[in-house]
């Protein structure tokens, strides 16, 4: 009997795509700081979908919180077949308003943690028949954004690096698929201090948490490489690519700016 292990999981995104693989019948371990939050996640996940799910409370900015995961995950002898990268968040505003460790911890949680798990579990998932790693992107990399610049730097690297590492793996058991939500209805906006015109513009465009990961989960399991959620989103990409980067880095500024 195998594990998905998802982090970021008292909440959000996160919390659903735990619920949609408890739903199929997946075993799932929690992780976030928030341990009351997970442990009513848990308990809701193991009453309804009658599966094991266990959490574990930890910072992933803390330098050897991938490790302390991964022997967790040894000690307790969890097979781990399903790894989400799902923790993350963003810091809007200037650049200069956040402090050297307030942007360094996001490019932790975001991105350092997020390779550190690859990295630690990789050998564990290649023992499994079928595995899969499932990291959250962003909408948010497909352009440079001002004011939310690190952020959106961290999830262009999760992009890039997510496709890297399908493209090596190709051929063994592990399939990887990173997803790009754009606007989602959770605590994002207010953990990042999005000021009122990118919550408006949000609210226009939101997507349901449970759409994300119904989603994420069909993709991961389709073997996908890659998916923007929702056709607006899709959209907004394509024109990323197509129009000149000064135009729209000057129209994704007015929104956080
Ligand atoms: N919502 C959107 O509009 C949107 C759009 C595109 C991409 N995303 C991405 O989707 C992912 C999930 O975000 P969300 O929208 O579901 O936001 P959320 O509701 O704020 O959830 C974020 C999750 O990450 C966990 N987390 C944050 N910092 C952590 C840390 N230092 N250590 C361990 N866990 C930590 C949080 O738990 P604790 O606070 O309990 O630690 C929570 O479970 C993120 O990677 C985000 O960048 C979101």
């Amino acid at each position: 009997m195998t594990f998905a292990l998802i982090t970021g999981a008292s909440k959000g995104i996160g919390k659903a795509i735990a619920e949609q693989l408890a739903s199929r019948g997946y075993n799932v371990l929690l992780v976030a700081r928030s341990e009351q939050l997970l442990r009513e996640v848990a308990n809701n996940i193991s009453s309804q979908f009658k599966v094991q799910a266990d959490i574990l409370s930890l910072d992933l900015s803390v330098p050897d919180a991938p490790e302390n995961l991964y022997h967790w995950c040894i000690e307790k002898n969890y097979p781990v077949s399903i790894l989400v990268n799902n923790a993350g968040y963003g810091l809007s505003g200037s650049f200069e308003r956040f402090s050297p460790g307030e942007n360094l911890n996001m490019m932790r949680v975001n991105m350092i943690a997020l390779v550190h798990l690859c990295q630690l579990f990789l050998p564990m998932l290649r023992q499994q028949k079928e595995s899969y790693i499932l990291n959250i992107a962003s909408s948010a990399a497909y352009q440079a954004i001002p004011y939310l610049s690190v952020y959106s730097a961290t999830k262009a690297f999760v992009l890039r690096f997510s496709r890297g590492l399908r493209r090596e793996l190709h051929g063994s058991s592990v399939s990887v698929t990173v997803i790009s939500p754009g606007a989602t209805d959770t605590d994002f906006v207010v953990r990042a201090k999005v000021g009122e015109k990118g919550v408006k513009t949000a609210e226009k465009v939101n997507m349901t948490p449970q759409k994300v990961a119904e989603l994420s989960v069909n993709a991961m399991f389709a073997g996908k490489a890659e998916l923007i959620t929702g056709f607006i989103n899709k959209v907004g990409a394509f024109l990323s690519w197509l129009m000149p980067n000064g135009v729209v880095e000057k129209t994704a500024m007015k929104i956080y700016e």
